[in-house]
């Protein structure tokens, strides 16, 4: 099958959970997001997001779903804000949360893939959050995007589920024996067709999807192709997924999350393409 018709299907899936996720998250976001100065991220996150710094800075939120982390950015002071995902619904959603809670932030449905030339060297920062990465085919043609998106010496941030993580069972409690059940080596598409629902738990007839298990090697390996450096990784053993919190319990302490920033590297902008500043003339941002 090829990649686009992938992601078609990944996009038929996302729009029919989102009525759940909404059904679920709708009244409790909208309530936290009225409130003046709301931030949604917690630790470890947020320290590196201080320390990054977000005041005043472009940011690109790829593949963000219900929008709600945007939100906190523009919240800690971020200047420009545009949130991209290919659900119709999660946009819609997205942007239905923004003006209700009257937060000036943007949001585009669109393929990552498929951002124009007008986004090129704009922004400071491309942000991802949990699950993003796994629905992306071309791990290496993604952070080309990544690094066409920045402006020079900009940085990318991810925090999502650790790539060790794809080994264990997604059920489990206090009492069950940690097994491996999922290779670590996988270079094909994953095919599910179970419900997507992890915030109320919903059962429905969900649509076929696909799912892409990185290694740690292969996401590094992908930003030191597409010339950004790596700045910083942590690695931690809280659960962001809603999958593991019966992993968290244990004393044996497990890799479920990560934090990688990286920075566009300062020397490869095209003078031809760029402004004196180093700014892509192409960017309307
Ligand atoms: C697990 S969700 C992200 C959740 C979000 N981090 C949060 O915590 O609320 C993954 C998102 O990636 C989006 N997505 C998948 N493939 C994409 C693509 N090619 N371009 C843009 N968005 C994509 C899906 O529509 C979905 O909304």
């Amino acid at each position: 099958m090829k990649l686009k018709e992938i992601t078609e299907k990944n996009r038929i899936a996302w729009n029919a959970v989102m009525p759940y996720h909404q059904k679920a998250k709708k009244e409790e976001w909208d309530r936290n997001f009225r409130k003046t100065g709301y931030i949604i991220q917690q630790e470890p996150e947020l320290r590196r997001l201080k320390e990054l710094g977000i005041a005043g800075k472009k940011i690109i939120h790829l593949c963000c779903n219900n929008g709600r982390e945007l939100l906190s950015l523009k919240n800690m002071g971020a200047d420009f804000c545009l949130g991209v995902d290919i659900s119709d619904a999660a946009i819609k959603g997205a942007k239905e949360r923004a003006a209700t809670c009257n937060i000036a932030v943007d949001y585009l449905r669109s393929d990552v893939y498929d951002l124009g030339d007008e986004y090129t060297g704009c922004f400071d920062l491309v942000y991802m959050t949990i699950g993003g990465l796994v629905w992306l085919p071309d791990i290496k043609r993604f952070f080309g995007i990544v690094n066409k998106l920045l402006k020079p010496e900009g940085h990318f941030f991810i925090y999502d589920s650790h790539p060790f993580s794809n080994l264990l069972p997604w059920e489990g409690d206090a009492n069950t024996k940690v097994e491996i059940t999922q290779p670590y080596f996988h270079s094909e598409a994953w095919e599910w067709s179970d419900g997507m629902d992890y915030y109320g738990g919903a059962e429905y007839e969900a649509p076929v999807h696909f799912e892409f298990t990185y290694t740690l090697s292969e996401i590094l390996m992908a930003l030191i192709y597409n010339q950004i450096e790596i700045r910083f990784m942590g690695e931690y053993e809280k659960d962001i997924s809603c999958g593991f919190e019966w992993l968290e319990q244990r004393s044996m302490k497990l890799p479920l999350s990560y934090i990688l920033i990286g920075q566009k590297q300062k020397d490869i902008i095209d003078g031809d393409k760029t402004n004196k500043s180093g700014r892509s003339k192409n960017c309307r941002i």
